[in-house]
């Protein structure tokens, strides 16, 4: 018996002392790191850190995508730093199109509310994997892969994608290879691509070079 009460004693010791951290709330305002954002004071920390309205309405898509994705990672929903997920929201106008893209660091799940999406990624085997999808259908895009996403029913669409961290990244394709000084002509030996398309596309996207 007495062993008993000094095991559930030293029990109660143990939790008393181990402290799990439930959450590291992002310190915007320290810089980030590899493994995420420092962890605000939990003193600091407050509900709003935890709940965000910004998806609410729909992102701006007068844009030449005539999309807009929203992002909640934690640099911009500081309650999802340390804890392997986040979300963000897509609109795609009709004609609208998130461009060939990657996200470096977590793998995507989409799930499209309104209209029709076309979704698809690539895989390392080069292998290509499309689908159109309507509200409701979700499709999930592994980890680093490229894909994309087009607007499919000529009406507003709107998908939702949840990431498997709080800092996936986002790495468009077409800004990598024509939106930067990468010389014109590094551009054109590295893709193939003639020095016309290469130097109309910089234009296009803001390149140099
Ligand atoms: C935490 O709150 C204290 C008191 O309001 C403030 O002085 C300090 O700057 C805050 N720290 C962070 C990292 O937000």
């Amino acid at each position: 018996m007495i062993h008993i009460l000094l095991i559930i004693s030293s029990l109660f010791t143990f939790s008393a002392h181990a402290a799990v951290q439930d959450f590291c709330v992002a310190d915007l305002l320290a810089p980030e790191s590899p493994a995420g954002f420092a962890c605000k004071p939990a003193a600091n920390v407050t509900v709003d850190d935890f709940v965000s309205t910004g998806l609410r309405l729909a992102g701006a898509t007068d844009n030449i995508i005539k999309a807009a994705v929203t992002p909640e990672f934690a640099a911009q929903f500081p309650g999802v730093n340390g804890l392997g997920i986040s979300i963000a929201r897509l609109d795609l106008a009709p004609g609208g199109v998130v461009p060939m893209h990657t996200h470096p660091g977590g793998s995507e799940l989409l799930l499209v509310t309104q209209g029709f999406i076309k979704a698809g990624f690539i895989s390392s085997a080069n292998t290509v994997y499309v689908k159109t999808l309507q509200k409701g259908d979700i499709m999930v895009f592994p980890q680093g892969l490229l894909h994309f996403q087009v607007n499919a029913g000529g009406v507003a669409s709107v998908a939702f994608a949840s990431f498997s961290s709080a800092t996936p990244g986002l790495q468009i394709l077409d800004f990598a290879l024509f939106a930067n000084d990468l010389p014109s002509s590094l551009v054109e030996t590295t893709t193939f691509l003639p020095d016309e398309v290469v130097k109309k596309l910089k234009a296009v996207l803001g390149g140099t070079g």
